[in-house]
Formats: C-alpha cells, sequence, structure tokens
C-alpha cells in the first residue's frame, strides 16, 4: 500500500486518480482550494484518508499546505495535477510556482508525477515569458521541472505526464477522453511496479513514453528554469 498525495483533487482527472487508488487499497490524501470544496471532495471520495485544503493561487496557503501535508507524514508518491487553463496569475501561481514550491518543501517522495499536457508542444522555452505565460508555456515548464527534479534527485522517480483530451470542466464536455483513461497513466507512475512505471526524467501518455518537446529536455532550461523559481520563491529545491 502507498500513501500518495494529489493536488487539485476536488474534480476531474485528479479526483478520478484519487478514486481509482482508493479502490486499489492505497491511502490516499486529497486536496482542495477551500473548506467549502474540501466537504464537495469528502462527498465525491469518501474513502479519502484526508482532504488538505490550500489555495494554490495565494502563496502563503501553498506553503501552509507543505506544512499541513508534512506533518501528516511522508508521501511515497505526490501527484502535482491542481491546473487551470486561462488567466495569466493563476496559470504562473497554480500551474508553475506552486508544484515547484510544494516539490521544494515537502518531505521528499519517492515518485513525483507532473500534469503537463500535448499542449506544451506550443510552449516556450523562454522564461523572459513567465510572468505572462500561456497555457502551454505553464504544461512546458511543468514537463521541464519533472525532468529537472529526476536530474537534481537521482533517488526519486519524477516524470511528466499527457493525460490526453479528457472531458472535465477544464478539458470540456466534447472531450473525446474518459476520466477512466485520463487518470491511468498517473496512477500507474505513482504506485505501478512495471518496468515501464519506475522510470525517470521522462515524458508519458497511454502508459508509454513520448518525446517531448526539445525545451523539456534542454538541460541548460531545466537549470534555468530551478534557478528561477528559487528566485522568485525564495526557496532553492534542497540538494
Ligand atoms: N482535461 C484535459 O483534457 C487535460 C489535458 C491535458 C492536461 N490536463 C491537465 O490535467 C490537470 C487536471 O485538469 P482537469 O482537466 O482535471 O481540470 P479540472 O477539472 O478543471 O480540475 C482542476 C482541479 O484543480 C483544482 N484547482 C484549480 N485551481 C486551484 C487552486 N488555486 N487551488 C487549489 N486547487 C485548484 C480544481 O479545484 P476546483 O474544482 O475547486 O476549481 C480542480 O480540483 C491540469 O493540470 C491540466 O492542465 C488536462
Amino acid at each position: 500500500m502507498a500513501r500518495v498525495l494529489i493536488t487539485g483533487s476536488s474534480d476531474g482527472l485528479g479526483l478520478a486518480a484519487g478514486q481509482r487508488l482508493i479502490d486499489q487499497g492505497h491511502e490516499v490524501v486529497l486536496h482542495a482550494r477551500s473548506d467549502a470544496r474540501a466537504d464537495d471532495t469528502r462527498g465525491a471520495a469518501p474513502g479519502a484518508a484526508a482532504v488538505l485544503v490550500g489555495d494554490l493561487s495565494s502563496d502563503e496557503q501553498t506553503r501552509a499546505l507543505a506544512d499541513a501535508a508534512n506533518a501528516s507524514g511522508r508521501f511515497d508518491a505526490v501527484v502535482h495535477n491542481a491546473g487551470v487553463g486561462s488567466g495569466s496569475a493563476g496559470l504562473l501561481a497554480v500551474n508553475v510556482l506552486a508544484p515547484y514550491l510544494l516539490t521544494a518543501l515537502l518531505r521528499r517522495p519517492d515518485r513525483l508525477v507532473y500534469l503537463s499536457s500535448g499542449m506544451h508542444r506550443s510552449g516556450r522555452a523562454d522564461l523572459a515569458q513567465l510572468d505572462h505565460p500561456s497555457y502551454g508555456d505553464t504544461k512546458l515548464i511543468d514537463a521541464a521541472l519533472a525532468a529537472a527534479v529526476a536530474r537534481r534527485w537521482p533517488d526519486v522517480l519524477s516524470n511528466a505526464v499527457d493525460p490526453g483530451w479528457i472531458a472535465t470542466r477544464m478539458g470540456g464536455a466534447g472531450a473525446p477522453g474518459g476520466l477512466e483513461e485520463g487518470a491511468a497513466t498517473q496512477v500507474w507512475l505513482a504506485v505501478g511496479d512495471d518496468p515501464g512505471a519506475t522510470v525517470s526524467g521522462r515524458y508519458l501518455k497511454d502508459l508509454r513514453e513520448e518525446r517531448p518537446a526539445p525545451g523539456v529536455t534542454d538541460e541548460r532550461f531545466q537549470d534555468a528554469l530551478l534557478d528561477e523559481l528559487a528566485r522568485r520563491t525564495g526557496v532553492p529545491l534542497p540538494e
């Protein structure tokens, strides 16, 4: 049994991954933006061990979430799933700064999974865009962050996932994919024992590795990204 934290798990892919892991018998800690959303989350996933609260658009609440998560015990796996599709401030805070801060502040797990997107291919590996990123920019950064952490922490399995175009609030009702298939790769990387699930520094879709856009695997960009995120947050990634 693994102990797994999933950010942004009130709805959509995060909730679906949580429900799947609970069904498999894992100890799953979910996360919601507010007390009201935490109530909704407990209703949707009554088997969750706990639901932590924190609005990831707030630096202060993100740090408090890391403290609360650490106080609850170390996680075997953390899935950085929370994300927004638009709004400059939210894109930077929720899609970029929050996963970085939580990575740097949480007790180091054995496995890290970062939700990227096929739309990272339209993103720019250019830190000058960070104050006004597009969605694609932030998803390129999430994939580069996963790869950067994999290099810095060889003892941790750190990977990025494209879940496919899935019918959620973000994906829209007309999306071709269902929640089951959209959550499968994250769940597999979080707890699976197959050789394909115990890789690191990779980008996966549908349980298979894909080659991401060149910026993701550019080690100079990865190092510059970690430096910039450390500078902005004041929290360097621990050695
Ligand atoms: N759906 C797709 O087609 C697709 C494709 C590629 C990648 N992705 C990625 O998959 C991940 C999950 O997306 P989804 O489709 O499941 O989206 P979703 O249905 O909109 O769910 C997003 C989740 O993140 C939470 N969240 C958003 N802002 C937050 C904040 N400030 N603080 C705390 N929690 C916050 C939401 O909470 P509330 O419910 O309270 O807002 C919700 O639980 C995202 O990272 C997204 O970029 C999705």
